[in-house]
Protein backbone atom coordinates (compact mmCIF):
# COMPACT_ATOMS: atom_id res chain seq x y z
CA UNK A 1 0.00 0.00 0.00
CA UNK A 2 2.69 2.17 0.92
CA UNK A 3 4.98 1.80 -1.73
CA UNK A 4 1.74 2.24 -4.13
CA UNK A 5 0.99 5.75 -2.69
CA UNK A 6 4.74 6.61 -3.09
CA UNK A 7 5.17 8.14 -6.48
CA UNK A 8 2.11 9.81 -6.14
CA UNK A 9 2.81 11.74 -3.57
CA UNK A 10 6.48 12.29 -4.35
CA UNK A 11 4.94 13.57 -7.69
CA UNK A 12 2.93 15.83 -5.92
CA UNK A 13 5.58 17.66 -3.79
CA UNK A 14 7.44 17.62 -6.47
CA UNK A 15 4.59 19.89 -8.52
CA UNK A 16 3.95 22.09 -4.98
CA UNK A 17 7.75 22.71 -4.34
CA UNK A 18 8.93 23.67 -7.60
CA UNK A 19 8.63 27.08 -8.32
CA UNK A 20 9.45 28.14 -12.29
CA UNK A 21 12.68 28.74 -12.83
CA UNK A 22 13.55 32.50 -14.15
CA UNK A 23 17.14 31.13 -15.71
CA UNK A 24 16.03 30.67 -19.13
CA UNK A 25 13.90 33.69 -19.23
CA UNK A 26 16.90 36.09 -18.55
CA UNK A 27 19.97 36.21 -20.92
CA UNK A 28 21.73 36.81 -18.12
CA UNK A 29 20.62 33.34 -16.93
CA UNK A 30 21.20 33.33 -13.45
CA UNK A 31 19.34 30.48 -11.00
CA UNK A 32 16.58 32.20 -9.72
CA UNK A 33 12.71 30.84 -9.39
CA UNK A 34 9.48 33.21 -9.37
CA UNK A 35 6.27 32.35 -7.23
CA UNK A 36 4.12 32.21 -10.89
CA UNK A 37 4.66 32.77 -14.33
CA UNK A 38 1.74 33.23 -16.97
CA UNK A 39 2.84 33.36 -20.21
CA UNK A 40 -0.02 35.91 -22.17
CA UNK A 41 0.07 34.98 -25.73
CA UNK A 42 -3.22 37.35 -26.22
CA UNK A 43 -3.69 40.99 -24.92
CA UNK A 44 -7.01 39.15 -23.59
CA UNK A 45 -5.56 37.37 -20.80
CA UNK A 46 -4.20 40.52 -19.34
CA UNK A 47 -8.03 41.47 -17.97
CA UNK A 48 -8.01 37.82 -15.92
CA UNK A 49 -4.98 39.29 -14.18
CA UNK A 50 -4.88 39.91 -10.43
CA UNK A 51 -2.73 43.23 -10.42
CA UNK A 52 -3.53 43.75 -6.91
CA UNK A 53 -0.75 41.40 -6.38
CA UNK A 54 3.32 41.54 -6.97
CA UNK A 55 4.21 41.27 -10.91
CA UNK A 56 6.49 41.56 -13.45
CA UNK A 57 5.95 42.10 -17.35
CA UNK A 58 8.86 39.92 -19.32
CA UNK A 59 9.70 39.90 -22.59
CA UNK A 60 12.18 38.14 -23.50
CA UNK A 61 14.30 38.76 -20.43
CA UNK A 62 17.46 40.70 -22.28
CA UNK A 63 17.21 43.96 -20.09
CA UNK A 64 15.96 42.57 -16.98
CA UNK A 65 18.33 40.55 -14.40
CA UNK A 66 16.70 38.59 -11.63
CA UNK A 67 19.05 38.63 -8.58
CA UNK A 68 16.57 36.66 -6.17
CA UNK A 69 14.00 34.38 -6.15
CA UNK A 70 10.70 36.79 -7.25
CA UNK A 71 7.62 36.80 -4.67
CA UNK A 72 4.83 37.40 -7.21
CA UNK A 73 3.91 36.27 -11.28
CA UNK A 74 6.37 37.03 -13.62
CA UNK A 75 4.01 37.71 -17.08
CA UNK A 76 6.07 36.82 -20.20
CA UNK A 77 4.78 38.63 -23.05
CA UNK A 78 4.44 36.10 -25.94
CA UNK A 79 1.76 37.49 -28.23
CA UNK A 80 2.30 37.61 -32.07
CA UNK A 81 1.30 38.74 -35.07
CA UNK A 82 1.96 41.76 -37.78
CA UNK A 83 -0.06 43.69 -39.88
CA UNK A 84 0.81 45.95 -42.56
CA UNK A 85 -0.63 49.29 -43.72
CA UNK A 86 0.03 51.09 -46.86
CA UNK A 87 -0.27 55.11 -46.64
CA UNK A 88 0.78 57.17 -49.12
CA UNK A 89 4.51 58.28 -48.13
CA UNK A 90 5.06 55.62 -45.39
CA UNK A 91 4.30 51.42 -44.28
CA UNK A 92 2.76 51.85 -41.37
CA UNK A 93 3.54 48.20 -39.44
CA UNK A 94 1.33 47.41 -36.21
CA UNK A 95 3.03 44.72 -34.61
CA UNK A 96 2.17 42.39 -31.42
CA UNK A 97 4.71 43.02 -28.81
CA UNK A 98 5.72 39.24 -28.17
CA UNK A 99 7.64 39.03 -31.79
CA UNK A 100 11.33 38.96 -31.21
CA UNK A 101 12.72 42.86 -32.70
CA UNK A 102 15.60 41.49 -34.82
CA UNK A 103 12.98 38.72 -36.59
CA UNK A 104 10.79 42.20 -37.24
CA UNK A 105 13.96 43.76 -38.84
CA UNK A 106 15.09 41.16 -41.10
CA UNK A 107 10.89 40.49 -41.87
CA UNK A 108 10.47 43.96 -43.28
CA UNK A 109 13.98 43.67 -45.34
CA UNK A 110 12.45 40.72 -46.76
CA UNK A 111 9.66 42.42 -47.52
CA UNK A 112 11.28 45.56 -48.89
CA UNK A 113 10.36 48.12 -46.50
CA UNK A 114 13.64 49.25 -45.62
CA UNK A 115 14.23 51.49 -42.24
CA UNK A 116 14.79 49.45 -39.47
CA UNK A 117 18.42 47.96 -40.60
CA UNK A 118 20.61 49.78 -38.41
CA UNK A 119 19.16 48.52 -35.10
CA UNK A 120 19.67 44.93 -36.32
CA UNK A 121 20.57 42.24 -33.83
CA UNK A 122 18.89 44.33 -30.76
CA UNK A 123 17.96 41.09 -28.49
CA UNK A 124 14.26 41.26 -27.10
CA UNK A 125 10.93 41.51 -28.20
CA UNK A 126 8.99 44.19 -29.96
CA UNK A 127 7.35 45.70 -26.87
CA UNK A 128 10.43 45.65 -24.84
CA UNK A 129 11.91 47.99 -27.49
CA UNK A 130 9.61 51.29 -26.13
CA UNK A 131 10.36 50.84 -23.00
CA UNK A 132 14.16 51.76 -23.05
CA UNK A 133 13.96 53.45 -26.37
CA UNK A 134 16.52 51.01 -27.74
CA UNK A 135 19.07 52.85 -30.58
CA UNK A 136 22.17 52.04 -31.73
CA UNK A 137 24.47 53.02 -34.58
CA UNK A 138 22.88 56.33 -35.18
CA UNK A 139 19.33 55.51 -34.74
CA UNK A 140 16.46 54.97 -32.20
CA UNK A 141 13.12 53.71 -32.19
CA UNK A 142 11.39 56.78 -31.20
CA UNK A 143 11.87 57.99 -35.02
CA UNK A 144 9.90 55.11 -35.82
CA UNK A 145 6.86 54.92 -33.12
CA UNK A 146 3.71 56.20 -34.57
CA UNK A 147 1.43 54.83 -31.19
CA UNK A 148 2.48 52.52 -28.47
CA UNK A 149 -1.02 50.44 -27.61
CA UNK A 150 -1.16 48.41 -24.08
CA UNK A 151 -3.51 47.68 -20.91
CA UNK A 152 -3.88 50.59 -18.80
CA UNK A 153 -4.18 48.52 -14.97
CA UNK A 154 -5.88 51.31 -13.41
CA UNK A 155 -8.67 51.38 -15.98
CA UNK A 156 -8.56 47.83 -17.05
CA UNK A 157 -8.88 49.41 -20.34
CA UNK A 158 -6.90 48.94 -24.10
CA UNK A 159 -4.82 52.45 -24.34
CA UNK A 160 -3.23 53.85 -27.29
CA UNK A 161 -0.68 56.50 -26.98
CA UNK A 162 0.30 58.85 -29.08
CA UNK A 163 4.74 58.92 -30.13
CA UNK A 164 4.70 62.27 -27.86
CA UNK A 165 2.68 60.62 -25.08
CA UNK A 166 5.73 58.20 -24.95
CA UNK A 167 8.25 60.80 -24.05
CA UNK A 168 11.14 59.49 -25.45
CA UNK A 169 14.78 60.40 -24.31
CA UNK A 170 18.12 58.43 -24.21
CA UNK A 171 17.36 54.65 -23.10
CA UNK A 172 14.12 56.41 -21.50
CA UNK A 173 10.46 56.85 -22.35
CA UNK A 174 7.26 57.22 -20.25
CA UNK A 175 7.49 53.58 -19.26
CA UNK A 176 10.17 54.05 -16.77
CA UNK A 177 8.34 56.99 -15.18
CA UNK A 178 4.95 58.35 -14.94
CA UNK A 179 3.22 54.44 -16.83
CA UNK A 180 6.21 52.31 -14.57
CA UNK A 181 3.78 49.53 -13.41
CA UNK A 182 0.73 50.98 -14.63
CA UNK A 183 0.78 50.18 -18.72
CA UNK A 184 1.94 46.79 -20.24
CA UNK A 185 2.68 46.81 -24.07
CA UNK A 186 0.70 44.74 -26.20
CA UNK A 187 1.32 46.09 -29.99
CA UNK A 188 3.41 48.94 -30.84
CA UNK A 189 2.48 51.13 -33.99
CA UNK A 190 6.08 51.76 -36.19
CA UNK A 191 5.80 53.80 -39.12
CA UNK A 192 8.49 53.42 -42.07
CA UNK A 193 9.25 55.75 -45.09
CA UNK A 194 8.49 54.46 -48.34
CA UNK A 195 11.81 56.79 -49.47
CA UNK A 196 14.40 55.07 -47.97
CA UNK A 197 17.76 57.12 -46.81
CA UNK A 198 20.30 55.02 -44.91
CA UNK A 199 21.90 56.30 -41.59
CA UNK A 200 25.52 56.07 -41.97
CA UNK A 201 26.43 58.87 -39.30
CA UNK A 202 28.25 56.10 -37.25
CA UNK A 203 31.81 55.60 -37.54
CA UNK A 204 32.19 52.40 -39.51
CA UNK A 205 28.96 52.67 -41.61
CA UNK A 206 30.46 55.42 -42.94
CA UNK A 207 32.64 53.53 -44.97
CA UNK A 208 29.97 51.84 -46.73
CA UNK A 209 29.07 53.83 -50.45
CA UNK A 210 25.65 53.94 -51.59
CA UNK A 211 24.88 50.88 -49.91
CA UNK A 212 21.75 48.95 -50.40
CA UNK A 213 19.28 48.79 -47.17
CA UNK A 214 20.93 44.78 -47.29
CA UNK A 215 24.43 46.18 -46.79
CA UNK A 216 23.41 48.24 -44.19
CA UNK A 217 21.89 45.17 -42.36
CA UNK A 218 24.93 43.09 -43.05
CA UNK A 219 27.31 45.59 -41.78
CA UNK A 220 25.31 46.25 -38.86
CA UNK A 221 25.24 42.24 -37.57
CA UNK A 222 29.21 41.97 -38.47
CA UNK A 223 29.83 45.32 -36.06
CA UNK A 224 27.71 44.15 -33.35
CA UNK A 225 28.94 40.31 -33.72
CA UNK A 226 32.62 41.51 -33.43
CA UNK A 227 31.58 43.36 -30.62
CA UNK A 228 28.84 42.03 -28.06
CA UNK A 229 28.79 38.59 -27.13
CA UNK A 230 25.53 36.47 -28.17
CA UNK A 231 23.53 35.80 -25.08
CA UNK A 232 23.18 32.40 -26.45
CA UNK A 233 26.68 31.51 -26.25
CA UNK A 234 27.73 34.09 -23.32
CA UNK A 235 25.13 35.15 -21.06
CA UNK A 236 24.57 38.96 -21.26
CA UNK A 237 22.14 41.89 -21.54
CA UNK A 238 23.93 44.12 -23.77
CA UNK A 239 24.81 47.33 -22.27
CA UNK A 240 25.06 46.88 -18.37
CA UNK A 241 25.51 50.96 -17.94
CA UNK A 242 24.54 53.73 -19.73
CA UNK A 243 26.44 56.42 -21.15
CA UNK A 244 26.52 59.50 -19.09
CA UNK A 245 24.97 62.11 -19.74
CA UNK A 246 26.64 65.48 -18.08
CA UNK A 247 27.04 69.24 -18.29
CA UNK A 248 29.24 70.94 -20.87
CA UNK A 249 31.76 72.04 -18.31
CA UNK A 250 32.48 68.82 -16.32
CA UNK A 251 32.89 66.93 -20.27
CA UNK A 252 35.64 69.85 -20.73
CA UNK A 253 37.31 69.58 -17.40
CA UNK A 254 37.45 65.92 -18.22
CA UNK A 255 39.12 66.44 -21.41
CA UNK A 256 41.91 68.42 -20.57
CA UNK A 257 43.08 65.39 -18.35
CA UNK A 258 41.97 62.74 -20.92
CA UNK A 259 41.75 64.52 -24.48
CA UNK A 260 40.83 61.46 -25.97
CA UNK A 261 37.87 60.47 -23.85
CA UNK A 262 34.82 60.24 -26.88
CA UNK A 263 31.85 62.18 -26.09
CA UNK A 264 28.43 62.87 -28.46
CA UNK A 265 26.37 65.98 -28.19
CA UNK A 266 23.41 65.76 -26.54
CA UNK A 267 21.95 69.21 -26.18
CA UNK A 268 23.33 73.14 -25.71
CA UNK A 269 24.30 72.04 -21.95
CA UNK A 270 24.93 68.41 -21.94
CA UNK A 271 27.26 66.03 -23.72
CA UNK A 272 27.39 62.02 -23.44
CA UNK A 273 30.85 60.39 -22.52
CA UNK A 274 31.37 56.44 -23.63
CA UNK A 275 31.02 54.60 -20.69
CA UNK A 276 32.95 51.49 -22.16
CA UNK A 277 35.52 53.84 -22.80
CA UNK A 278 35.69 54.94 -18.84
CA UNK A 279 35.51 51.12 -17.81
CA UNK A 280 37.86 49.88 -20.30
CA UNK A 281 40.49 53.22 -19.29
CA UNK A 282 39.81 52.12 -15.31
CA UNK A 283 41.72 48.99 -16.32
CA UNK A 284 38.34 46.65 -15.55
CA UNK A 285 38.26 45.15 -19.76
CA UNK A 286 38.41 41.39 -18.94
CA UNK A 287 38.02 41.72 -15.04
CA UNK A 288 36.26 39.40 -13.86
CA UNK A 289 34.89 38.36 -10.34
CA UNK A 290 33.82 34.57 -9.91
CA UNK A 291 31.86 33.75 -13.20
CA UNK A 292 30.96 37.56 -14.00
CA UNK A 293 33.09 39.70 -15.89
CA UNK A 294 33.16 43.18 -17.58
CA UNK A 295 33.80 41.94 -21.81
CA UNK A 296 37.15 41.88 -23.03
CA UNK A 297 36.00 43.41 -26.08
CA UNK A 298 33.41 45.72 -24.96
CA UNK A 299 34.12 46.96 -21.64
CA UNK A 300 30.28 48.35 -21.11
CA UNK A 301 29.32 44.87 -21.31
CA UNK A 302 29.02 42.46 -18.36
CA UNK A 303 29.41 38.56 -18.90
CA UNK A 304 27.90 35.43 -16.86
CA UNK A 305 30.32 32.75 -17.82
CA UNK A 306 28.45 30.12 -16.52
CA UNK A 307 28.07 29.70 -12.90
CA UNK A 308 28.11 33.74 -12.15
CA UNK A 309 25.84 34.21 -8.94
CA UNK A 310 23.94 37.65 -7.98
CA UNK A 311 26.61 37.72 -5.28
CA UNK A 312 29.23 38.17 -7.42
CA UNK A 313 27.06 40.19 -9.83
CA UNK A 314 26.35 42.94 -7.21
CA UNK A 315 30.16 43.14 -5.87
CA UNK A 316 30.98 43.70 -9.81
CA UNK A 317 28.54 46.48 -10.69
CA UNK A 318 29.79 48.59 -7.26
CA UNK A 319 33.34 47.67 -8.24
CA UNK A 320 32.87 48.68 -11.41
CA UNK A 321 30.80 52.26 -10.37
CA UNK A 322 33.65 52.60 -7.48
CA UNK A 323 36.77 52.53 -9.52
CA UNK A 324 35.06 54.72 -12.67
CA UNK A 325 33.71 57.15 -9.78
CA UNK A 326 37.27 57.07 -8.29
CA UNK A 327 39.00 57.93 -11.98
CA UNK A 328 37.14 60.26 -13.10
CA UNK A 329 34.63 61.17 -10.94
CA UNK A 330 31.46 60.76 -13.23
CA UNK A 331 28.84 57.92 -11.15
CA UNK A 332 27.73 55.22 -13.68
CA UNK A 333 24.32 54.56 -13.80
CA UNK A 334 22.83 50.63 -14.52
CA UNK A 335 20.67 50.44 -17.63
CA UNK A 336 19.94 46.57 -17.20
CA UNK A 337 16.79 46.52 -15.04
CA UNK A 338 17.73 44.23 -11.58
CA UNK A 339 14.87 42.67 -10.09
CA UNK A 340 15.09 41.51 -6.36
CA UNK A 341 12.62 39.01 -4.45
CA UNK A 342 10.49 42.15 -3.89
CA UNK A 343 10.60 44.60 -7.41
CA UNK A 344 13.12 46.12 -8.90
CA UNK A 345 16.23 48.15 -7.23
CA UNK A 346 19.13 50.29 -8.43
CA UNK A 347 22.75 50.11 -7.28
CA UNK A 348 24.50 52.96 -6.89
CA UNK A 349 24.17 56.74 -7.10
CA UNK A 350 22.39 57.87 -10.49
CA UNK A 351 23.83 61.64 -10.80
CA UNK A 352 26.74 63.20 -12.11
CA UNK A 353 29.80 62.92 -9.70
CA UNK A 354 32.07 65.73 -8.75
N1 LIG B 1 34.92 52.15 -26.12
C1 LIG B 1 36.14 51.84 -25.56
N2 LIG B 1 36.25 50.67 -24.89
C2 LIG B 1 35.21 49.81 -24.77
C3 LIG B 1 33.97 50.13 -25.32
C4 LIG B 1 33.83 51.32 -26.00
O1 LIG B 1 37.10 52.58 -25.66
O2 LIG B 1 35.41 48.75 -24.15
C5 LIG B 1 34.80 53.38 -26.91
C6 LIG B 1 34.71 53.07 -28.40
O3 LIG B 1 35.95 52.95 -28.99
C7 LIG B 1 33.92 54.24 -28.91
C8 LIG B 1 33.02 54.60 -27.76
O4 LIG B 1 33.59 54.04 -26.59
O5 LIG B 1 34.77 55.32 -29.18
C9 LIG B 1 31.59 54.13 -27.94
O6 LIG B 1 31.59 52.70 -28.07
P1 LIG B 1 30.54 51.93 -28.99
O7 LIG B 1 30.46 52.57 -30.31
O8 LIG B 1 30.85 50.48 -28.93
O9 LIG B 1 29.13 52.22 -28.33
P2 LIG B 1 28.66 52.37 -26.81
O10 LIG B 1 28.45 53.82 -26.54
O11 LIG B 1 29.58 51.63 -25.93
C10 LIG B 1 26.13 52.35 -27.43
C11 LIG B 1 24.89 51.60 -27.01
C12 LIG B 1 24.87 50.21 -27.64
C13 LIG B 1 24.89 50.40 -29.16
C14 LIG B 1 26.17 51.16 -29.53
C15 LIG B 1 26.27 51.49 -31.01
C16 LIG B 1 24.30 52.47 -24.82
C17 LIG B 1 24.23 52.21 -23.34
N3 LIG B 1 24.85 51.50 -25.57
O12 LIG B 1 27.24 51.64 -26.88
O13 LIG B 1 23.64 49.60 -27.30
O14 LIG B 1 24.86 49.13 -29.82
O15 LIG B 1 26.18 52.44 -28.84
O16 LIG B 1 25.38 52.51 -31.36
O17 LIG B 1 23.84 53.51 -25.27
C18 LIG B 1 22.64 48.14 -25.68
O18 LIG B 1 21.94 49.09 -25.32
O19 LIG B 1 22.51 47.00 -25.17
C19 LIG B 1 23.62 48.35 -26.73
C20 LIG B 1 24.45 47.38 -27.08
Amino acid sequence: MSYTCLPEIEENLIENTTLPALQSHHTFALDTHCDRMTIIHDAQQLKDVDFSQPFCVLGEGSNTIFTDSYRGVVLVIANKGMRIEELNNDWLLHCEAGENWHELVQHTLSLNMPGLENLALIPGNVGAAPVQNIGAYGVELAQFVDYVEGYNIATGKTQKLSASQCEFGYRDSVFKHRLKGQFIITRVGLRVSKSWQPNLSYGPLQQLHEPTPQQVFEAVVAVRQSKLPDPKELANCGSFFKNPILSVNTVKRLQTLHPNIPCYDVDQRHKKVAAGWLIEQAGLKGHAIGDIAVHDKQALVLVNRGKGTPTQLLAMIEHVQRCVLTKFGVALEHEVRLMGANGEYHVGAAHEGA
